[in-house]
């Protein structure tokens, strides 16, 4: 019994471990409200917008995917994106220009 249990108790340790690795994928939405919508409101939804200068969410979405990748690599908005993994960073990009616009 005792014995059963502690193969258990072991399976959960790693089962959380496996949920931290997880969680350290962040997604490209989860990213963007985290460090852009502090500053970048969403006028649909109304969430952030702390700062009335930044363009809001939905005309970043009218921007060229190149225009929005240089402000975000090289332009004034390249230290908020400082850190993020390559996938989240393409997720990120696909959350602001989605892939179907124009
Ligand atoms: C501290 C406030 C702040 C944060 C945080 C912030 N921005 Fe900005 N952003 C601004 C302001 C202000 C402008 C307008 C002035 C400028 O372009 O520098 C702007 C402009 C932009 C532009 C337009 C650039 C252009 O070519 O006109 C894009 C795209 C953008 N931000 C995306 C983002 C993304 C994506 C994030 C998160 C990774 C982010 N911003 C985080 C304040 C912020």
């Amino acid at each position: 019994m005792f014995k059963h249990l502690s193969v258990f108790v072991a399976a959960l340790v790693m089962g959380s471990g496996f949920t931290l690795a997880a969680q350290q994928h962040q997604s490209g939405e989860a990213a963007y409200l985290q460090r852009c919508a502090p500053c970048h409101i969403n006028t649909v939804s109304g969430e952030g917008g702390g700062d009335e200068r930044a363009p809001t969410l939905e005309a970043i979405g009218f921007m060229s995917r190149e225009r929005v990748r240089t402000a975000l690599t090289s332009g004034s908005m390249r230290t908020h994106t400082e850190g993020l993994e390559p996938q989240t960073f393409k997720e990120l990009m696909l959350f602001l220009v989605p892939d179907d616009s124009p």
